[in-house]
């Protein structure tokens, strides 16, 4: 047979194997994975890996707070995702005060739909335990969105235990998942104030006034909350070693507790917050940066599997403008990074370079797992017959150095400026399409497509 597409000469990574052989497309699906397949197109792929498309299971794009928008819009983001590897993402839509989940959800599709280049999926945000929110829950489950985001912290959006308590029970009789932002609310509240007060305003300060104890308090608390209600949980951004415990212990009790980290946590600490010029304000996001045994804790917590997916939580403000509305006062500095694109390179570089997971784990990690935890699995995050022929040619030989100047996101300074990999996505493929040869972009826009989960 002769398949409209196959890729030639590389080595084929998944989450379990790893083998040389071609992959014949047909139709934008995986077709055969085999030696000697012969197609319409073919890409060589030169020895490079070749891999599920990435899936981004938490990303913050066109996200307002208060008066201000995160900087990348949903093709800029999106554009920024696919050059970095990434096929797929889930963002969140956040309900304003009064408004119906559905309308909401709307709303954010309509942002959405045409403008975004790769596929995206939604969680939905759950602020109160209103008896018609709770209601929506089931009929948002049917529009696709099974994930339901819930914040421990930040006023007007966090949950109060009871609250919590009373929409994980709803969330799992839908059938749903939630998702948690664990930190403890009534802590920082007296730690900003107490350091506020005291005239602490520089940026160190977020992070000594959200110290570890707040998240490890927050992370256990949510289990426990789970494991009264039954409900599956996901706790999002999991920045501590300890914090990372409590869900292995959770586990080890046969809760359904799975945990995320991003790349910030594993590879930066607190010590960027002390950057002169108030350059420290770049590194602001909640949970704060941590230390470097939380660095080694987390990478350990992913190699045994006790933390399962890495997200970005990409929230781009820029610098000028928006991070400097906190010169004079650290809870003033919008909080976020960015770092949609460098996720792979990063997790590859500081990963399966330093020995610290398996190239199959950093596959699983940034891809299988993600689609598996969010109902996406096997379409996407593997080449499975018959999955979308999302893939990635990555050259884990090429080398780069991270700059705002080279990436693609749209927010004027990088977390990772300066740092040096080696590997890079080359070509990347969406549903057997290309929308980046040869780290060019060259497909048309907007064609992505929002997936029910
Ligand atoms: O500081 C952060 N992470 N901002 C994004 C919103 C969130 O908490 O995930
Ligand atoms: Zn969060
Ligand atoms: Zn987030």
């Amino acid at each position: 047979m002769k398949y409209e597409l196959v890729i030639k000469n590389g080595i084929i990574v998944t989450a379990s194997d790893m083998v040389e052989a071609d992959i014949g497309i047909q139709n934008g699906k995986v077709q055969r994975i085999y030696r000697g397949l012969i197609g319409s197109e073919e890409i060589d792929a030169g020895g490079s890996y070749i891999i599920p498309g990435g899936v981004d299971p938490h990303v913050h794009i066109e996200m307002d707070v208060g008066d201000i928008r995160t900087t990348d819009d949903f093709e800029s983001g999106s554009i920024a995702a696919v050059f970095g590897g990434t096929t797929t993402f889930i963002d969140f839509v956040e309900p304003m005060d009064g408004e119906t989940l559905q309308d909401a959800l709307t709303k954010r599709r309509a942002q959405a739909d045409g403008r975004t280049v790769i596929d995206y999926g939604l969680h939905m945000t759950i602020v109160d335990d209103k008896p018609k929110t709770l209601a929506e829950i089931p009929e948002i489950v049917k529009e696709g969105v099974r994930s339901f985001k819930t914040y421990l912290t930040y006023p007007g959006f966090r949950l109060e235990d009871d609250q919590f308590i009373r929409v994980l029970e709803k969330i799992t009789r839908s059938d749903g998942m939630a998702l948690c932002h664990a930190e403890n609310h009534a802590a920082i509240e007296y730690l900003r104030n107490k350091m506020s007060n005291n005239g602490q305003t520089a940026p160190i300060y977020h992070a000594r006034s959200r110290p570890a104890a707040t998240e490890i308090e927050a992370i256990t608390r949510a289990i426990a909350l789970a494991e009264v209600t039954g409900a599956p949980l996901y706790i999002v951004h999991v920045t501590t070693a300890d914090g990372a415990r409590a869900i292995k212990e959770g586990r080890a009790r046969g809760i359904q507790v799975w945990g995320e980290t991003c790349p910030q946590y594993l590879i930066l600490t607190e010590k960027e917050l002390e950057r002169q010029e108030f350059e420290g304000a770049k590194f602001v996001c909640s949970p704060p940066l941590r230390t470097e045994i939380d660095n080694q804790g987390l990478w350990q917590a992913l190699r045994e599997g006790t933390l399962s997916t890495i997200g970005t939580d990409h929230c781009p403000f820029n610098y000028i403008g928006q991070k400097e509305m906190g010169r004079n006062n650290f809870t003033k500095i919008p909080g976020g990074i960015p770092g949609i694109e460098p996720r792979l390179a990063l997790m590859h570089e500081f990963g399966v370079r330093r020995g610290l997971i398996t190239v199959n784990q950093w596959v699983e990690l940034c891809s299988t797992n993600p689609a598996r935890i969010f109902g996406l699995y096997p379409r996407k995050g593997s080449l499975l017959p018959g999955a979308d022929a999302d893939i990635v040619i990555f050259d884990p030989a090429i080398q780069t150095t991270l700059s705002v100047g080279n990436l693609h996101e749209c927010v004027d300074y990088t977390p990772y400026e300066g740092i040096a990999v080696t590997g890079l996505p080359m070509t990347v493929l969406q549903r057997g399409r290309v929308l980046i040869r040869e780290r060019e972009f060259v497909a048309p826009k907007g064609t992505g497509q929002f997936l029910r989960r």
